[in-house]
């Protein structure tokens, strides 16, 4: 039997990829819409439709006219905290403008389940580590508001409409496939690993650290690193667990273990082989100490538990993307 259909925005990037090869292995029919302004057709598996499209466009409704899906994997938006710093009007518009065009068309498109792809920067600066569902929602960022303002307006459509809606905030996000289906990297991002993998490569001279002064044992900042393997599978289960249960779901997706910056820089120097050039400099705006996850809610709710997010499979699924043998 066909499985439902599914929709999948940002389908073709870094995280979304990941999913949309999972799905379609499980034997669901999966259409990604994505504007490739950072994802990769590459990454798309065969015999997935790409509908190639913004969700910003005054057009959606036609482009997606006679369309309907069971369930929606909402991952496009821009996600540099820092940079929505700068330009907030661009991530008001992408981030917020393109995600209300979209869920406008959620009773069109006959959708009954929402999967969005929050971020653990809607806590802000956390008063207390680890950082559960329930503590305080004050984003530091631009960035962390847009989400948190999507994830009240999938509350007020949900009540009105009876759709069911997976909040999921990941932690950091990091790794590549374990079974190698996605073979793009990101590009310019401003993500620890993906930069200390560009370092070794020689893709840069060198890795700055902002800032080695922190309350962490070393001095330097500390985050939770979450595997996209392991998003996937917890993306998947919440799916399900809506299906079954008919209920809404917040749950934040992360190790609940930290690694610190010169962790990293220790760990991706010894698995490499190679060495890593490295700069302390002063500490940037925004950036909280440590940043660590209670998901204890996934694993008593979906009975998920991460497999491949220790550091080691972190760092040795990124290796290939970056450097060649
Ligand atoms: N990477 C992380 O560590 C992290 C952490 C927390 C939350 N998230 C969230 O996860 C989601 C996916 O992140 P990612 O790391 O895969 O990023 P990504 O940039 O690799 O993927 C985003 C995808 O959305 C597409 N896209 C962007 N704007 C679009 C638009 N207006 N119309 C159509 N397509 C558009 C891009 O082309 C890309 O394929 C984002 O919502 C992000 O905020 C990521």
């Amino acid at each position: 039997m066909q499985k439902s259909s599914i929709l999948v925005t940002g389908g073709a990037g870094y995280i979304g990829s990941h999913l949309v090869h999972d799905l379609t292995e499980l034997g669901y029919k999966v259409t990604v819409l994505d504007n490739l302004s950072t994802g990769f057709l590459e990454n798309i598996p065969a015999g997935v439709e790409l509908i190639e499209a913004d969700l910003k466009s005054p057009d959606l409704k036609d482009i997606l006219r006679g369309r309907e899906f069971d369930t929606l994997f909402h991952f496009a938006s821009k996600k540099a905290a820092g940079e929505s710093m700068e330009i907030p009007e661009v991530y008001m518009l992408e981030n917020i403008t393109g995600a209300l065009n979209l869920f406008s068309l959620l009773k069109d498109l006959k959708i009954r389940k929402v999967i969005f792809s929050s971020t653990a920067a809607v806590y802000g600066a956390p008063e207390s580590i680890p950082v559960a569902e329930s503590a305080p929602k004050n984003p530091i960022n631009y960035y962390g508001f847009t989400k948190l303002s999507l994830e009240q307006n999938l509350s007020w459509l949900s009540q009105i409409r009876g759709i069911h809606v997976a909040v999921l905030r990941y932690f950091n996000a990091a790794g590549y496939d374990v079974k190698g289906r996605v073979t793009k990297r990101e590009v310019g991002t401003a993500n620890l690993l993906p930069v200390v993998l560009e370092t070794l490569a020689g893709i840069r001279s060198k890795l700055m650290v902002f800032g080695d002064d922190y309350n962490t044992p070393d001095g330097s900042c500390i985050r939770d690193y979450i595997h996209p393997s392991d998003l996937s599978s917890a993306h998947i289960l919440a799916m399900d667990y809506l299906e079954k249960n008919r209920v809404n779901l917040t749950l934040n997706l992360g190790t609940g273990k930290g690694y610190s910056v010169f962790e990293v820089i220790k760990a991706a120097a010894d698995i490499s082989g190679l060495p890593l050039n490295y700069e302390v400099t002063s500490r940037r705006e925004g950036d909280p100490a440590a940043l660590i996850a209670d998901a204890s809610e996934a694993n008593h709710l979906l009975g998920w538990t991460p497999r491949h997010s220790d550091i080691e499979t972190i760092i040795s699924t990124m290796l290939p993307l970056y450097i060649s043998s």
